[in-house]
């Protein structure tokens, strides 16, 4: 039985370039149906990539409406949009877009992260997945470690790993050559079968004609959607059967896993990029070693200078009022102790030491220290 999946009505994007909007999709309208293969094609910038977006949840429509599911999604917040991604939606790219640091088995089980899927469940499962699309003796190999074919079918194992239910690809041939091209293509067409809905992206006619039905864009609008007639018609009781999800963890083991993963992947990343890590080490210690260096200077030489101050004999300067017009004799323990306004010679009658005012003495005050 046909079920539309995924619904958009009056679907329009723009973007501000400049000071103008421009506008990416005009008003699409649009349903495709579970378990259908559909081919999107147009030429460059016609808004290939941008319904894909759209269609993925990976960006939103300026405007109009699309259910996934029968769920709209224009009033969905992000956290909504990530858990309907990581629930419907499988992702394969022209250019992989796989994790240089980990593994191909690392890089298969990272959606299964997020889902909270237990490790073990993880492991087996993109080990299964992986040996299904011929990487049985590759699982410990990093992407540099793989040809561009084997790289597109490790991001074909993970867009499967949590259920992929709807497939999307944009251009994933694109960087492959013919032989590796029709193997991915033979893939997803498997998975067409076996009850997943698979939309490609592409601008190649060979590889759109593999799809069942084939829509065509010019200028963010459709021009044309109409059934491949040069593709044989399905077994309708084979379509809309919902491909098999995984199992997920309770909340509880979910956020553990997430959380130990957080910290291996951390770890791992940290490894594969040791001279950036020790680089950065050694930015963090010399910037630690600074500021404690400075403080303790600044402590050190407040000591000094405190020290010296009391070798001089007291830590109180007394001060007394002189009358005005007498010479102040110093005591010889406050050298440092003047009259600010000194009395002319002529003035000066008397040698005897007077008590100063806070205004006539240089320490204007009576300090302790
Ligand atoms: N973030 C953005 N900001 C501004 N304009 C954008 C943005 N994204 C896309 N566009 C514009 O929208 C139009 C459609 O872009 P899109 O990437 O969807 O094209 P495409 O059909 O996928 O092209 P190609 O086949 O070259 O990948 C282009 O003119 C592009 O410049
Ligand atoms: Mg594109």
């Amino acid at each position: 039985m046909t079920r539309p999946l995924l619904e958009l009505k009056g679907v329009t994007r723009s973007f501000l370039a400049g000071e103008k909007d421009f506008i990416a999709l005009k008003d699409i309208n649009l349903t495709i149906n579970a378990g259908e293969i559909v081919a999107i094609i147009g030429a460059s910038g016609s808004g290939k990539s941008t319904l894909m977006n759209v269609l993925g949840c990976l960006d939103h429509a300026s405007s109009g409406s699309y259910k996934v599911d029968g769920r709209e999604t224009s009033a969905m917040d992000d956290h909504e949009l990530a858990a309907l991604r990581r629930d419907h939606f499988g992702f394969i790219f022209q250019r992989y877009h796989l994790l240089p640091h980990l593994s191909a088995l690392h890089n298969v089980e990272m959606p299964a992260i997020y889902a909270g899927v237990g490790e073990s469940q993880r492991h087996s499962r993109a080990s299964d997945l992986l040996g299904r699309l011929g990487l049985d003796g590759h699982l410990q190999n990093r992407p540099s470690q793989l040809s561009g074919g084997q790289q597109q079918r490790v991001s074909i194992a993970r867009a499967l790993m949590n259920g992929g239910e709807v497939i999307l690809a944009d251009e994933p041939t694109g960087a492959l050559d013919t032989t590796s091209g029709k193997e991915v293509m033979k893939i997803l067409l498997e998975l067409n079968a076996a009850g997943h809905t698979v939309i490609i992206v592409t601008h190649d006619e060979k590889v759109a004609a593999n799809a069942k039905r084939i829509i065509e864009i010019q200028d963010g609008e459709i021009l044309s959607d109409r059934v491949n007639l040069e593709r044989p018609v399905d077994d309708p009781s084979a379509q809309g059967e919902r491909p098999a999800k995984v199992k997920q963890a309770s909340r509880l083991v979910a956020g553990l896993g997430l959380f130990s993963e957080a910290f291996n992947m951390a770890w791992v990343a940290l490894i594969s990029h040791r001279m950036r890590t020790l680089l950065t080490m050694l930015g963090i210690i010399i910037g630690i070693t600074s500021v404690v260096s400075i403080v303790a200077i600044g402590e050190g030489a407040k000591r000094y200078v405190l020290k010296d101050i009391q070798a001089i004999g007291s830590n109180t300067i007394e001060i007394f009022r002189a009358p005005t017009g007498a010479t102040v004799a110093r005591p010889p323990s406050k050298p440092w102790c003047y009259p600010t306004s000194r009395p002319s010679a002529s003035s000066t009658t008397s040698t005897a030491p007077r008590p100063m005012s806070a205004a006539t003495c240089c320490c204007a005050s009576r300090t302790s220290m």
